[in-house]
Formats: structure tokens, C-alpha cells, sequence
């Protein structure tokens, strides 16, 4: 493949991660757009340790138009960068989406002019140690995925050789979907309750967690995920199996007082099921109380800037 500009916007867990495993293949031009220059970031991997050189850009006018983005802010930043998007963007742009939650298009499209879009689904773990450290965890699987066609296959190429392995599925709405009903439950419960995913084994909680997954199931397959009669009981299970002490980062958003991801997951469900004229309280609820969280968090967060 010929080398391409890449611009990695947002260099939290998942963006770092992504700008360090492209810098150290070598094979491409990259280029950090932050609030705050990185000059370097320690890089771990397993047992590796690297500290990868980085050209950083603060400020969204000194940016250029490249071959691709990778788009890594939480989903409720992605106006807060469309300056970065006009600049960077021309019409053989792309524009790989790397957020949890659905809808990637519709949310970056405004912002992105001509670009075409590519949503992705995260599956490894990015953990910002500090900001110029980050370390990867393979999860399962792909550590990506994407909807699969020619896009994919170049966006699959331009991360070969590193160590983030890209799947391309034609049965992505269901995967995106499968993903989203994990991230219902498990990060709403865990900031509300302000405890890690061990909370989940509370007997307590289990109806009203099985609750809010089968509404989103229903939702899920009004808009053509293939999911399975039992996946609320599947999903739920699934999550009794993570590591009790592991967090999720609405969690400890949550705990720092930042704004929350809530419009992207329980959201996204609300939003799709008034389309089909589906009854989603509890998926309301969860939706309301984060919300009424993140709203006190960036106020407070605005008057202390
Ligand atoms: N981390 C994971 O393991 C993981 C796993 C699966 C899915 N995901 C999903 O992946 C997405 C990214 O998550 P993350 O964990 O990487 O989030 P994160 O650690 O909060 O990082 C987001 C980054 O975006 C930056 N940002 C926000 N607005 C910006 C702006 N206007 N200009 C420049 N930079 C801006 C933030 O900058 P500041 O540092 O200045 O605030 C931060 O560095 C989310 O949708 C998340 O749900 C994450």
C-alpha cells in the first residue's frame, strides 16, 4: 500500500493507541490532532514497552487535508471537532469512526463535508495511563470491526502490520448491535452505582438489567440486527463473565465528573425505538438519571475552565 496521511483526532485510550501502533509501523504519515502537544507517548503491548515520536497539532487552522481520519473522541465530542473535521477533510477523505454506540454516520457526516464515513466497532481496550502513556489489551477476536466492502479492505491495509487486528463483517448492524446491548447495561448500572462490573452479580439487579436488554433487543431487531430470541439472557452472561474488578469508562467518567456517553447507548435505543413505536421505559430511566449526571458534570465542568 502507498503511504497515506493519517490524522488520529482525539488521543484519549482508544486514539493514542490506534497513533502509536500506526507511528511505529512507519509505513504512514501521522499526525495527532489534540488539545495539548504530545511530543511522544509511552506505548505498552504485553510485555513491550516503546516510546513512539509523535507530530502533534493543538490547533485545528495549522491542519491540512489527508487520505484518512480516525476519529477517537467519545461520541458526545464529535461536534466539539468539527473545526478539526474542516480542515482535514477534502472529498477522497475518509473517515473511519472508532465510537462505541450506532448511528456513526449520521453523527460525523454534518461535520465531514464530501468524506466518506466508516463506522467502527472497538473491541480492545485502551487504557490512558497519563496523557502521553497508553497501554493496549487484546480482548477477543478483532480489536476492530467494520462494515466489510472496498473501504474496509483499505482501512484494514493501511493498519497491517500493527498490532490492531481489523475484521470486516457483512452482518455488522448485528455486531454493532451486540456490542450496544453490552454497553446499555454495563455502563449505566456501573456509573449509577458507582461500582466496577463485580456490581452485576447482585441478585438484586438482575430483572432490571435483563429489563433494559430485552427492550433494547426489541429495538435491535426492528432496525435488522439478526439477534437471537434468548441474546438479553446471552449478553447478560456474557457480562457475568468479565473480571468483577474491571470498570467501564462511563464509570469512571462518572467519577472524574466528566461528561457521559448516555445519548450514544441507552440514547441511541430511545431514539430507534420511537421510530418503531416500541415501549422502552427503563431504557428511558437509565437515560434521564445519566443524563441529569453528565448535564451537572459539564456545567460544573464549564465553570471551573
Ligand atoms: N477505551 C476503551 O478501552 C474503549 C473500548 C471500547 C470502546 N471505546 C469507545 O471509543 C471511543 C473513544 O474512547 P476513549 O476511551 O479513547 O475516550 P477518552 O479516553 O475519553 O479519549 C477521548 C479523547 O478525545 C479528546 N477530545 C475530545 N474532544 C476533543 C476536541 N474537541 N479536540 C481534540 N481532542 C478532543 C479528549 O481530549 P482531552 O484529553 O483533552 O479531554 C480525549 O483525549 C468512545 O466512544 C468509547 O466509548 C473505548
Amino acid at each position: 500500500m502507498a503511504k497515506r496521511t493519517i490524522a488520529v483526532v482525539g488521543l484519549g485510550g482508544i486514539g493514542g493507541v490506534a497513533a502509536a501502533c500506526l507511528a511505529l509501523s512507519g509505513r504512514h504519515d501521522v499526525i495527532a490532532c489534540a488539545r495539548r502537544p504530545i511530543g511522544a507517548l509511552t506505548f505498552e503491548h504485553g510485555d513491550d514497552v516503546s516510546r513512539v515520536q509523535l507530530t502533534t497539532l493543538v490547533e485545528p487552522a495549522a491542519a491540512t487535508v489527508v487520505d484518512w481520519v480516525l476519529l477517537c473522541t467519545k461520541a458526545q465530542d464529535t461536534a466539539s471537532v468539527a473545526p478539526w473535521l474542516a480542515r482535514l477533510c477534502g472529498p477522497q477523505t475518509r473517515v473511519a469512526v472508532l465510537q462505541n454506540g450506532i448511528g456513526h454516520a449520521e453523527r460525523v457526516s454534518p461535520h465531514a463535508g464530501s468524506a466518506g464515513i466508516l463506522p467502527a466497532i472497538v473491541y480492545y481496550n485502551g487504557e490512558r495511563i497519563a496523557h502521553d502513556h497508553m497501554r493496549l489489551r487484546h480482548i477477543r477476536g478483532h480489536d476492530l470491526l467494520v462494515p466489510a466492502g472496498p473501504v474496509a479492505d483499505e482501512f484494514a491495509a493501511l493498519l497491517a502490520g500493527t498490532p490492531i487486528d481489523v475484521g470486516k463483517s457483512d452482518a455488522f448492524v448485528t455486531f454493532q448491535w451486540r456490542k450496544l446491548l453490552i454497553n446499555v447495561i454495563a455502563n449505566p448500572v456501573t456509573a449509577l452505582t458507582r461500582q466496577r462490573i463485580g456490581v452485576f452479580h447482585r441478585k438484586d439487579l438482575h430483572d432490571l438489567c435483563l429489563g433494559i436488554l430485552r427492550e433494547a433487543v426489541a429495538v435491535g431487531r426492528a432496525e435488522g440486527a439478526d439477534l437471537e430470541s434468548d441474546e438479553a439472557e446471552r449478553i447478560f452472561e456474557t457480562l457475568l463473565g468479565y473480571p468483577s474488578e474491571a470498570g467501564t469508562s462511563m464509570y469512571f467518567d462518572c467519577l472524574a465528573g466528566r461528561p457521559l456517553e448516555i445519548e450514544a447507548l441507552n440514547g441511541a435505543v430511545v431514539s430507534a425505538a420511537r421510530k418503531h413505536a416500541i415501549a422502552t421505559p427503563l431504557n428511558a430511566a437509565m437515560l434521564a438519571l445519566l443524563k441529569s449526571i453528565s448535564d451537572a458534570n459539564a456545567e460544573t465542568a464549564s465553570l471551573s475552565a
